[in-house]
């Protein structure tokens, strides 16, 4: 088709129509991101010569997308999530923001309330058979005063890379195993002990693995660490650090590894360190530290509100 029927004058009016363009009332700004949205699906459809099968078969797939709970999981799986990150980095750059510990995606498995500790805490509360863990840090500000009393929430998969709450296997977690939020202490510093994480797989015969499938993709995640850190005059952070030595580290379906967050791990096998943390086994230590932005008025908004699961 020499001429693009999308931009024919029937299809425009049709699309302004659509999208209330040719009302009173209604938001003005919604109604031209929908227009935006309609038109480009109409150029898509018909530069790809999209056939009313292929159509519907997508309109089905987003169905059954949002009847399985995972369209938070194919948005960061699209790039879109990350695309987020980077534009909010972009817009701090613009306003003179230099510094901190660099973002990174929420993802969709985080729950609110996690029980609130002062400086450290356990997180294992489930037995589980696996490495022990110790991760242990300090938040400061850009330049590098501590800052006591900022709120660490922490949250991670477990050895088989399946998040408390959302466990689909049939023994699932307590709700908030392998989930805290720690207060940092009067120097500004938490630690935890935990297990070793696995990477999380989508459900391999959910709608998000069909898609990557057909994409050519996998649907797998390195093994990671999830974080808010928070504190009154500071900008929110969300952020994740990897566990270095996971084949996935720089192969993420939901590319969130950054540079500035995988952290050196340290494994111990000497028996005298054993002995001094009250293990039987060799163990696993990190250390990373946060740096919190301050918050200024000309900066872009850092709190996302989004919609959590709650577990009570
Ligand atoms: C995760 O954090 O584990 C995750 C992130 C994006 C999609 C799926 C899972
Ligand atoms: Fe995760």
């Amino acid at each position: 088709m020499a001429e693009s029927l999308t931009n024919a004058p029937e299809v425009e009016k049709l699309l302004n129509r659509a999208a209330g363009l040719d009302q009173p009332g209604g938001d003005e700004r919604l109604k031209r991101i929908v227009h935006r949205i309609a038109t480009e699906m109409c150029r898509t459809i018909e530069e790809f010569d999209v056939t009313p099968s292929e159509f519907w078969t997508a309109v089905g797939y987003l169905t059954r997308l949002g009847h399985a709970d995972e369209v938070g999981l194919l948005v960061p799986g699209l790039g879109v999530e990350t695309f987020l990150d980077v534009l909010m980095d972009e817009k701090e750059r613009r306003a003179g923001l230099q510094g901190g510990t660099p973002r990174t995606i929420e993802g969709p498995l985080y729950i609110t309330d996690a029980p609130l500790e002062k400086g450290e805490a356990r997180l294992d509360q489930d037995p589980e058979e696996g490495e022990v863990l110790f991760v242990e840090g300090q938040v400061r500000d850009t330049a590098g005063t501590p800052v006591p009393g900022a709120v660490v929430d922490v949250w991670h998969a477990n050895t088989k890379g399946f998040y408390s709450f959302f466990d689909p296997t049939p023994t699932p977690q307590s709700p908030y195993n392998l989930r805290r939020r720690i207060e940092t202490d009067a120097e500004g510093r938490y630690r935890f002990r935990t297990i070793m994480p696995s990477g999380y797989g989508c459900p391999p015969d959910g709608p998000t693995q069909q898609l990557l499938t057909a994409l050519g993709r996998h649907g797998q995640r390195p093994a990671h660490v999830h974080f808010f850190v928070e504190a009154p005059g500071f900008r929110k952070l969300t952020t994740q650090i990897n566990i270095s030595d996971d084949p996935y580290l720089h192969d993420d379906f939901a590319f969130a590894t950054r540079d500035g967050l995988i952290p050196e791990l340290v494994r111990h096998a000497d028996p005298s360190e054993i002995k001094a943390r009250g293990l039987d086994a060799p163990f696993a230590t990190i250390r990373f530290d946060f740096e919190l932005n301050r918050e200024a008025a000309n900066l872009p908004e850092a709190v996302v509100v989004r919609e959590h699961a709650k577990a009570a």
